[in-house]
Formats: C-alpha cells, sequence, structure tokens
C-alpha cells in the first residue's frame, strides 16, 4: 500500500436503524416461507424497514449526528461529505447533500453520492483517504446508509428476505499524533459478472428512436452465483490482504465482515482461524443492510460491549458490481 502522506484518523462512528421489525413469521403473510428456511440458509431471524415516509437520508443523518457528536468535529467544520447507497430514495438531490442541508451545514463544502453496493463504506473510505493524504480536506463526513425495503420486489421470496434498512455513519480527519488508523486498504472490483445482482432504472428511449428492452425497476440477483463468487473470492483476498501488510490474522483483534450470510461469514472466520468472539456477527436481527451493513456491525458492536476500542479490526465487504474491498483499521477509544 502506498504510504500516506497525511495519516488518517477515525475520529467517531454511529449507526441507526428504523424501529419497525419484520420478522421471518411475518414474511409468511407475504408468500410461503418459513422461519427454518430462512434462519438455515442465511442466518436472518428479522430485519428493520422503515415506514411512512421515513428513508436512508433520515437514517443518514441519525448516524451522521451520532458519529460528528464522538468525534468531537463540529458539523460546520467538516470539509467533504461522502455518501455511500445502493438504495437511495431518490437519485438527486444525492444522500450527501440531503445530509449536508440536514446537518445545517451552510459551507459550500462537496457532498456526493457513490455506489459499490455492499462495499460502499470501504471505497468512501479508500475516497477519503486519498483526500486527507494529499492534504486537500482534512475533516470527512462518511454516511453509508441504504432504503433496500423500497427497491424490493416484495413478492420475490428469494430476495426479499434478505435485506433490511440501516444506516451507518463514520467521522474521518487528519491524524493529529502522526498514527495512522487506516494499517491497510485495498477495494477491487469485477464488472464482468455485474450482471449478477442488478437494479435497472425503468425508461424509455425518445419516440423518434428505436425503442430500447422495458425493464422493470427491482432488485434481480442469482444468488447462487452471488454466494459461489462470495465464498470463494472474499476469504482469499482477506487472508491476501494480511499477509500483503505484513501482518497475520492473529496480529488482528477483530473481523468485522459484511453481513449478507452468515455462511459467507463463517467461510471468512475460518480460513483466518478467529474465534467466535473475534467475529463480530449481528445479520440474525438486521439482514442485509447493504453500504449499512459494516458501519452498523462494528458501531452496535461497540455498544453492546462485544468489541472493545483500543483494538484492530479488519473490516470487509462485498456486493453488486461485483465489488469487493477491506480495510485494516485501527479502533481509538472514544469513537463510539
Ligand atoms: O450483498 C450481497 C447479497 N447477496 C448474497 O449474499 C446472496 C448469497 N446467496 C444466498 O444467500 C443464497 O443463495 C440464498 C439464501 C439467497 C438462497 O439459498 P439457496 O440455497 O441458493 O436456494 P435457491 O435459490 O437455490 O432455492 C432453493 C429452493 C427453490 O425451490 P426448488 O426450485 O428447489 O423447488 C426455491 O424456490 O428454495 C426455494 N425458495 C424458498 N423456499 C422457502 C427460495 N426462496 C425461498 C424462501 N422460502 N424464502
Amino acid at each position: 500500500m502506498i504510504k500516506n502522506a497525511i495519516p488518517l484518523k477515525i475520529a467517531g462512528i454511529g449507526y441507526s436503524v428504523p424501529d419497525t421489525i419484520v420478522t421471518n413469521n411475518d414474511l409468511t403473510k407475504l408468500y410461503e416461507t418459513s422461519d427454518e428456511w430462512i434462519y438455515t440458509r442465511t442466518g436472518i431471524k428479522e430485519r428493520r424497514v422503515v415506514s411512512g415516509n421515513q428513508d436512508a437520508v433520515d437514517l443518514g443523518f441519525e448516524a451522521a449526528k451520532k458519529a460528528l457528536d464522538k468525534s468531537g468535529i463540529k458539523p460546520e467544520d467538516i470539509d467533504m461529505i461522502i455518501a455511500a447507497s445502493s438504495a437511495p430514495p431518490r437519485l438527486y438531490p444525492t444522500i450527501g447533500c440531503l445530509v449536508q442541508a440536514k446537518l445545517g451545514i451552510t459551507t459550500h463544502i462537496p457532498a456526493f453520492d457513490i455506489t459499490a453496493a455492499c462495499t460502499g463504506l470501504i471505497y468512501a473510505l479508500s475516497i477519503a483517504r486519498g483526500f486527507i493524504a494529499s492534504g486537500m480536506y482534512k475533516n470527512i463526513l462518511l454516511v453509508a446508509t441504504d432504503n433496500n425495503s423500497r427497491l424490493l420486489d416484495w413478492k420475490d421470496r428469494s430476495i426479499s428476505i434478505l435485506f433490511g434498512d440501516a444506516a451507518g455513519a463514520m467521522v474521518v480527519t487528519a491524524s493529529d499524533d502522526g498514527v495512522d488508523d487506516l494499517i491497510a486498504l485495498d477495494i477491487c472490483s469485477d464488472g464482468s459478472i455485474g450482471d449478477m445482482i442488478e437494479y435497472p432504472l425503468s425508461g424509455q428511449n425518445c419516440p423518434l428512436v428505436a425503442p430500447c428492452k422495458e425493464r422493470e425497476s427491482k432488485i434481480t440477483m442469482n444468488g447462487k452465483e452471488v454466494y459461489k463468487f462470495a465464498a470463494r473470492t472474499v476469504p482469499q483476498f482477506v487472508s491476501e490482504m494480511v499477509e500483503k501488510a505484513g501482518m497475520k490474522p492473529g496480529d488482528i483483534d477483530y473481523l468485522v465482515p459484511h453481513q449478507a450470510n452468515l455462511r459467507i461469514i463463517q467461510a471468512i472466520q475460518e480460513r483466518l482461524g478467529y474465534t467466535d468472539e473475534q467475529v463480530v456477527v449481528n445479520i440474525e436481527k438486521y439482514g442485509n443492510t447493504s453500504a449499512a451493513s459494516i458501519p452498523l456491525a462494528l458501531a452496535e458492536s461497540v455498544e453492546h460491549g462485544k468489541l472493545k476500542l483500543g483494538t484492530t479490526a479488519i473490516l470487509c465487504g462485498f456486493g453488486a458490481g461485483m465489488t469487493y474491498g477491506g480495510a485494516i483499521v485501527r479502533l481509538r477509544k472514544g469513537i463510539c
């Protein structure tokens, strides 16, 4: 990894989830399924969903407030907002701009969204690292928030069982003590297999030209292929990232993986030889919350005392694109 000119400090993290819980048993009202089928294949028992007009911007704002509060950095001192989302309530104005407005940031800082699906937080962290390392910006707010429940086809039992809504946020800044909290970071993608998970926007060509094939706007996924891709690629990628950093899995305290499927998490855990105590798992309560999944797992596990601060962790994820990525991070005391 390129040595950063200005090191990065993770100053604060936070999360937010909607209050409404939909259990596996609730889903039996929508289609033929069972708690047993869903739980044994995925590890999911329930998920949170937005209700009424609440959306990913509200969730992102709540998570951002918490992360800012912990960081000790005032909203008006934020220099840039990067929002990561694959299920935003609208394409524009972006979540970044709307969170800027909700936080009352009146300085005209850059605010924008990126889409790297469930790897979004890692991609956002990588972009922030570049801006901080170059000295261009100092304080950056990352908001990872997803509104999957609005984009799902709730008649499709093979996909709608998997996802939930949530937000996570992270405030990063130029490190003032020379210590870099990003020990390693790597992001990757393989666009040649992008059709494994898709969310097309519906639309029509100009009536003066040949029409395009009409497509419905809903998430489609080849679950089996995604499973095989993740189980094959991610454990290998994570162990190589650790090795490239000149470390051994035993040098890092925790694994905070994307919460997509318990069996994929277990495959990464086995590869690294981690104990259950070292692996953060909350998929049972939230399902797959896409971009929010990693920061939600991280912040919630600190709040519940499972993950102790003053430690190090591997964050890793994969998702539509197909994207994947990971980071080995230092988790300072007081960030959550
Ligand atoms: O962030 C990335 C997100 N995506 C993932 O991580 C997805 C990874 N993939 C998976 O987790 C698994 O592929 C699933 C959990 C989605 C599905 O498990 P599977 O073992 O691959 O099941 P399947 O899709 O092959 O379906 C097996 C059977 C089918 O019936 P038949 O054709 O064998 O008669 C399905 O119709 O299970 C049926 N089925 C269900 N039955 C009860 C599919 N969904 C359900 C359901 N309840 N919800």
